[in-house]
């Protein structure tokens, strides 16, 4: 007999433990017990898949940090340690740097569900919202990881990167010294950066992860239909249309690490660079400051943000306009609760003028990526000043068009038959 008796009638190892620490309550709350609705689809791998990358991140990273040495004498080398001398280092940094690629592609795919099914509608704006601060943080994690090995374009990646804060006015110049603790990247500036990316950063995003999903459990899920299943329970209150997250989507879930673990180890053995979009070439060779890359461009994922920055045109020889399109172009995403006035969640029960809005956003998107890895063009910079006028237009008009929209009669339950 514990000191309270524990509700969940639990005995021996597991009584002893609940009548200390809600381990039962969890597991029923979280999962065995936790209700989503029967009909998730294809978009629904994307969050579990995201745990998984991050769990890889942060034990691969782990492995990393034992073998890597910050320092701008030591990094580069360390690098190529692990590479060739630490026993299986080299999977373990492919699994990281690899990792870091799939960890968007996930991300992406997992924000864009949430375009298509109007996750983000009341009342999960803020899961919403958490998960966008999850993605600046992650933002800055990629970045500050990206600079590590010291590469030559770590460097200069670092180097323009910190130099856009040169730019805010009056206090600027001095801000860059100040992030830096030098007057060019170096020594300092690699070992601050270490500190965010092992620390800081990842202490963050653990902690707004476990917010995203308290906050999610707390409302319980959208689905492809966009209904509240919520609205039809049985007699002993749970709802007609949820089923127990385990085990039917623990175990469908496993379906989507299993194709999502072939693709990945497919790249990390066949393609780790990814071609160069992955791992920039130029940082397979050491930082050096009398060396500038023949074109310094992002990593695939922030591409697009990058080609906005670009794309914009100078004030005054200043790129401050850039700096605001871009960071722009992240803090938009926070306020799509409340742009988005569509009396319907799910796009299928949308009218046209969001799918072409959706489907021209998406364009603009993948052109934007692309050309933000691309040297600078005059086709290019044209194609990037549309695409951008495009990703605007569809976060800033979405009041608009939203409200101007038909839509269709959603169903009082969802559609879906098990077959
Ligand atoms: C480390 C990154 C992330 C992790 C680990 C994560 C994890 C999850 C998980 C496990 C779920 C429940 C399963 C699912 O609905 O797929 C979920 C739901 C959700 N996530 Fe994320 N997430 C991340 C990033 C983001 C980002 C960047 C956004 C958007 C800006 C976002 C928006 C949402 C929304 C709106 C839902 C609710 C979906 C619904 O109920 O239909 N998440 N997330």
């Amino acid at each position: 007999m514990g000191i309270v008796a524990n509700p969940y009638k639990t005995t021996g190892f597991m009584g002893w433990i609940d009548d200390r620490f809600p381990a039962t309550k969890m597991w029923r709350d979280h999962l065995s017990e936790y209700y989503a609705p029967k009909n998730f689809n294809f978009w629904y791998y994307f969050g579990s898949l995201a745990l998984l990358v991050l769990v890889n991140q942060l034990v691969t990273g782990i492995v990393l940090t034992m073998h890597y040495k910050p320092g701008a004498e030591t990094a580069f080398d360390s690098v190529e340690y692990i590479m060739r001398d630490v026993e299986w280092g080299w999977l373990i940094r492919y699994m990281h740097s690899t990792g870091a690629s799939a960890f968007f592609i996930v991300v992406f795919l997992h924000m864009y569900r949430g375009l298509l099914y109007g996750s983000y509608q009341k009342p999960r704006e803020l899961i919403w919202i958490f998960g966008s601060l999850i993605f600046l943080v992650l933002m800055a994690e990629a970045f500050c990881g990206y600079v590590l090995p010291w590469g030559n374009m770590s460097y200069w990646g670092a180097q323009v990167i910190i130099n856009l804060f040169g730019t805010i006015p009056v206090i600027g110049p001095d801000m860059v010294v100040w992030i830096q603790g030098d007057y060019s990247p170096a020594d300092a500036t690699l070992n601050r950066l270490f500190s965010l990316h092992v620390i800081a950063l990842p202490f963050v995003l653990v902690g707004l992860v476990l917010a995203h999903i308290i906050a999610l459990h707390e409302v319980g899920s959208n689905n492809p239909d966009g209904v509240e299943i919520k609205k039809y329970k049985d007699a002993n209150g749970i709802p007609l249309d949820g089923i127990p997250f385990h085990p039917y989507y623990t175990v469908k879930d496993i379906v989507g690490v299993v194709v999502f673990l072939m693709i990945f180890c497919a790249l990390i053995f066949w393609a780790p660079d990814g071609g160069g979009y992955f791992l920039e070439k130029p940082n397979f060779i050491p930082a050096s400051n009398i060396s500038t890359p023949e074109h310094i461009t992002p990593a695939w994922y922030f591409g697009s943000f990058y080609a906005i920055l670009r794309a914009t045109p100078p004030l005054f020889g200043s790129a401050l306009p850039g700096v605001i399109a871009m960071f722009g172009a992240v803090l938009v995403i926070f306020f799509v609760p409340w742009l988005d006035r569509s009396p319907v969640k799910s796009i299928r029960y949308r009218g046209p003028y969001y799918k072409i809005a959706l489907a021209l956003f998406t364009l603009a998107f993948i052109a934007l990526s692309y050309y933000g890895m691309q040297p600078p063009s005059d086709f290019g910079t044209l194609i990037s000043r549309i695409g951008m006028a495009v990703y605007f237009a569809f976060f800033l008009l979405m009041p608009i068009y939203t409200k101007l929209d038909s839509y269709k009669t959603v169903p009082e339950r969802v559609t879906h038959e098990a077959h």
